[in-house]
């Protein structure tokens, strides 16, 4: 009988107090940048974003309404062929809104530029990004990218809501896979 595959335990970056203690920061910045509006509409990048964007708002001391889109990229299983297909679709009229999107990681930078064109079709008052990590090695389009978590080597990471094939986003920190 064959024994069953041993399983490979990712090896940690950034712990789950330093992403605790970052989300705190962001949330404060973001607080201060968006002092005189009246709402912010936080604008979670499915599926990828949703432990961030949980914690984050947490942390931003103005009313936020919530909002999430979906954003697929098909390729191989650690790297993006540049094709991004938008699912569900967020069910508000930002017209006017102050949107802040929040996306878990910009690599190659196609992903978070296919969905801010979309998005900014919807003549938002104003759009800001925040990402929780950055992988500039990868970059393809450039971004500007207004709040980020952390820059990262060109790792492909799981945990805090990133997986590998669906596994690992509920470790609490940020770990590298090791498949
Ligand atoms: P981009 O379009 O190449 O910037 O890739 C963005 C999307 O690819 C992210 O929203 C993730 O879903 C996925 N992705 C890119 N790098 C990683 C990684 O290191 N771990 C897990 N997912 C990743």
């Amino acid at each position: 009988m064959t024994a069953p595959p041993v399983e490979k335990v990712p090896k940690e970056l950034i712990s789950a107090d330093r992403i605790h203690i970052r989300v705190g920061e962001l949330g404060a910045a973001i607080t201060a940048d968006h002092a005189g509006d009246p709402e912010i509409v936080v604008v979670c990048v499915l599926k990828g974003g949703f432990i961030f964007a949980a914690d984050l708002v947490r942390h931003i001391g103005r009313p936020c309404r919530i909002e999430f889109i979906r954003a697929s990229s098909y390729g191989n299983r650690h790297t993006s062929a540049g094709r991004v297909a938008l699912g569900h679709d967020i069910d508000f009229d930002i017209a006017g809104c102050h949107v802040l999107l929040v996306e878990d990681i910009v690599d190659t930078g196609q992903t978070i530029s296919r969905v801010t064109d979309e998005l900014r079709k919807r003549a938002p008052a104003s759009l800001k990004i925040c990402c929780l990590l950055d992988k500039p090695s990868a970059r393809k389009v450039t971004v500007g990218i207004d709040y980020t978590g952390f820059t990262i080597p060109g790792h492909f990471v799981v945990g805090y809501g990133l997986d590998d094939a669906e596994k690992y986003r509920e470790l609490p920190f940020i770990g590298i896979a090791t498949t």
